[in-house]
């Protein structure tokens, strides 16, 4: 039996004011789906975030930092710390969004370091994972997402210390944005590598109740097709997440037909 529940996630990236972020996670709550058979998260800007926890009240739906830096506090001009995302009414911390990468410099050491410190302050991480199009065109993807597992969880292999729970999210950065959507069976393909390297890292059981979610240009058209697809456990959509139809029409797409 798959003892992972379907995890619909919202990333808003750096959109939506906060009246405008309260509207859409009101209109979320307002149909959010049964909370026992799948997960709901948004992951709203810094500045909505506490605003966005008070509109959700008592309705199932988690919320996430879309970064944060690895210390709990200091000069760090700019940056927003573990606990303050905790203080806001997170649970959990998206890691290594491909932007965050390539626009801001992180590096596999650095998505590390958060990951430890994210897990201290009680927060679940949520690791990004994704080819470039140049290193999909070089037959590249399995060694490059390999790689950037292996890298983003090293504190926790070196010290053989799990972390209580993990999310990872297979993101082509080809597909983020794009239209492009990686079909259901390189998503299959691409989940499988990650998974036999996680059973590496954290062991089978825990590698087994690992969810890894797909990420890039999910629409309602394409999320069914794509939930279905082995191994895929559920979705971190960007684009469609900004318009409540649509992210309601993809959070339902992840609850199970029995
Ligand atoms: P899009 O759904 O807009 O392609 O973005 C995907 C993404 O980056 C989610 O984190």
């Amino acid at each position: 039996m798959n003892q992972r529940k379907p995890f619909m996630a919202a990333n808003w990236k750096m959109n939506l004011k906060r009246d405008e972020s309260v509207e859409l996670v009101k209109a979320i709550a307002a149909q959010a789906p049964d909370p026992d058979r799948v997960e709901v998260l948004v992951a709203p800007p810094f500045t909505s975030i506490a605003t966005v926890k008070e509109a959700i009240g008592s309705a199932p739906i988690l919320l996430a930092g879309q970064n944060m830096h690895w210390e709990p506090q200091g000069a760090y001009t700019g940056e927003v710390s573990p606990p303050m995302l905790v203080e806001a009414g997170c649970t959990h911390v998206i890691l290594g969004h491909s932007e965050r990468r390539s626009l801001f410099g992180e590096t596999d050491e650095m998505i590390d370091r958060k990951a430890k410190s994210a897990v201290r302050f009680g927060l679940t991480p949520i690791i990004c994972i994704g080819e470039s199009l140049k290193e999909r065109e070089e037959d590249r993807t399995t060694e490059v997402i390999e790689a950037q597992l292996r890298g983003s969880l090293k504190s926790f292999t070196d010290q053989k210390r799990l972390p209580p729970a993990v999310l990872l999210a297979y993101e082509p950065v080809w597909a983020i944005g794009t239209g492009e959507t990686a079909t259901p069976e390189d998503a299959s393909q691409a989940h499988g590598v990650l998974r036999t390297r996680l059973r590496k890292v954290l062991g089978d059981s825990r590698a087994v109740a690992t969810p890894i979610l797909y990420g890039g240009s999910v629409k309602p058209e394409n999320a069914a097709e794509l939930m279905r697809a082995p191994g895929v456990d559920g979705v971190l959509v960007g684009g469609a997440s900004l318009d409540p139809v649509s992210f309601l029409a993809i959070a339902r797409a992840g609850v199970p037909l029995t």
